[in-house]
């Protein structure tokens, strides 16, 4: 996968891998903002847990975002209003307010060089017919008396028709931010390890045994903080989200757009702003969204709509990022299962991450501690108000047509070429084929071991993605996100032989 600005401009960290079995309070999964967030509160009233991370800090979907932190989330407060009342629509408002403050707290506390900065953001149409749209949201801002003012220019080479401002959002670095967090554990003694993934989890006695690099951790309080919970104990997660991707092209700039950050309401979606990395601007432009290994969803025209718009030749940086969506748009935070106090869950932030993992972790930690918080209820992951919708069936009924979609898909009959990928039939099974540059071929069985969906070549990314529930594996079949916790199986040529052994 490509990297993202954020990665490649920041040094690796390096924390050890578990070597050992561990017996501790609490095991958080996942060394994301979510993770690191939880961590950081949980720290101050407790130290016996401990942070694993299947890859590096901050390398999953907590890297790869655009760094805007926001309460503006598209055209929602009319429709929380409408779904469920003015209350719980201001709590959320109220919810991400307060995450920007605590990060902003925690940066100018511990002094953290994230380039945090505060500023506007915009949402806007370019559409006439859409206008009614935003001025219904306006007014639904304004009956939560949330601060905002409805415009028509924005600094940015576009012209709208109308937009709403939001004051007082902010933006940051992201991934600077977390190795800030995980050092501020790591000075609290607190444990984190990197290239350790947890690979199932089972339950003795009251206790939950997560297994990790051939190692055993013994944890009564498990937290999955790892974009989607791989350990779902029949919960049907997988049915109550479905993930979306969209790509993020990045280069420097000298032109001067201002600070706003800026997001259309209409198809296709792009999401705008600048930020200064090391004193210098760079010009982030968002869009492509479509549902992960759903690629005749793409917006094709997406890169050519972004250089004409900016008169931009080359986007230095181009990456994708994922995330899972729940119908009614509020995130699933808390107990994994409603009657058990040992495990918990945080998924489906629906794009906002950066403002949903600060929720997360201090909700998390209300949870872990039995303290109360205001914010139970609205991201009860119990909820049933989230499924009744035209939408989960809608993409429930979408699963199961690319569930037979892949197993009716043509095959190819000749190899790739270098860089390329082609579907094949071998002793009547579909075979995912990729030829790199250095003319070496990688052939895996591309049947998902999720729930046996067939995996699409992701071209930009060189993986295969699954189109039910948004599985990704690297070319050589290894997982790179869940729900599967299991890899592709490897063809190996010259042995001709699917070999077994493979975990
Ligand atoms: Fe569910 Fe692939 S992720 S079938």
């Amino acid at each position: 996968m490509n990297a993202s600005k954020w990665i490649k401009d920041t040094p690796k960290t390096s924390y050890p891998k578990i070597e050992q079995d561990v017996y501790i309070d609490t095991l958080i999964i996942g060394a994301g903002l979510t993770g690191l967030t939880t961590g950081y509160y949980l720290s101050q009233a407790m130290k016996q847990f401990i942070i694993v991370e299947a890859d590096c800090i901050g390398y999953g979907a907590s890297g790869r975002n655009t760094c805007k932190l926001t309460a503006q989330h598209g055209l929602i407060y009319k429709s929380l209003i409408q779904k469920y009342g003015y209350t719980l629509a201001k709590q959320y408002y109220d919810a991400h307010m307060e995450a920007i403050e605590s990060i902003e707290e925690i940066v100018h506390k511990h002094q953290i060089d994230c380039d945090f900065k505060r500023c506007n953001s915009v949402l806007f149409t370019q559409e006439s017919e859409k206008v009614p749209n935003l001025q219904d949201e306006y007014q639904a801002c304004i009956d939560l008396n949330i601060p905002c003012s409805f415009i028509d220019t924005v600094q940015y080479p576009l012209t709208i028709q109308a937009g709403i401002m939001f004051p007082e959002q902010a933006k940051f670095h992201p991934l600077k931010y977390m190795i800030a967090l995980a050092d501020i554990l790591t000075k609290k003694e607190i444990a984190i390890y990197e290239h350790s993934p947890v690979t199932n989890i089972i339950e003795e006695n009251g206790t939950y045994i997560a297994l990790c690099n051939h190692r055993k951790i013994y944890a009564r309080n498990i937290v999955q903080a790892t974009q989607f919970p791989f350990y779902d104990q029949h919960q049907f997660l997988f049915a109550k989200t479905y993930p979306m991707s969209s790509s993020i092209l990045c280069t420097p700039t000298t032109a001067n757009y201002g600070d706003d950050m800026l997001i259309n309401t209409e198809s296709p979606s792009i999401s705008l702003h600048a930020f200064s990395i090391q004193g210098q601007t760079c010009l982030m432009v968002g869009g492509n969204s479509h549902k992960t290994g759903q690629f005749a969803k793409e917006d094709p025209d997406y890169v050519q709509r972004a250089k004409k718009m900016f008169g931009i030749e080359h986007f230095e940086d181009m990456w994708s990022t994922q995330d899972y969506m729940t119908f009614d748009h509020l995130p699933y935070i808390g107990k994994l299962q409603k009657n058990n106090d040992q495990l918990y869950i945080a998924t489906g932030y629906c794009k906002w991450g950066n403002t949903t993992s600060n929720i997360a972790g201090k909700l998390l930690c209300a949870y872990l501690l039995k303290q109360p918080s205001p914010y139970r209820k609205l991201f009860d992951p119990h909820r049933l108000s989230s499924l009744f919708s035209l939408t989960f069936l809608k993409e429930n009924m979408n699963v199961a047509y690319e569930f037979v979609k892949g197993k009716l898909q043509p095959c190819d009959k000749e190899y790739p070429q270098k860089g390329q990928a082609r579907v094949i039939e071998i002793q009547n099974h579909l075979y995912g084929v990729y030829r790199d540059e250095q003319d070496e071929l990688y052939i895996v069985d591309i049947t998902c071991p999720h729930l046996g969906c067939i995996c699409i070549f992701n071209q930009q990314d060189k993986t295969w993605d699954c189109p039910c529930h948004g599985s990704r594996y690297s070319y050589t079949g290894e997982v790179i996100k869940g729900p599967s916790t299991n890899r592709l199986h490897s063809y190996r040529e010259g042995r001709n032989q699917i070999d077994p052994h493979l975990f």
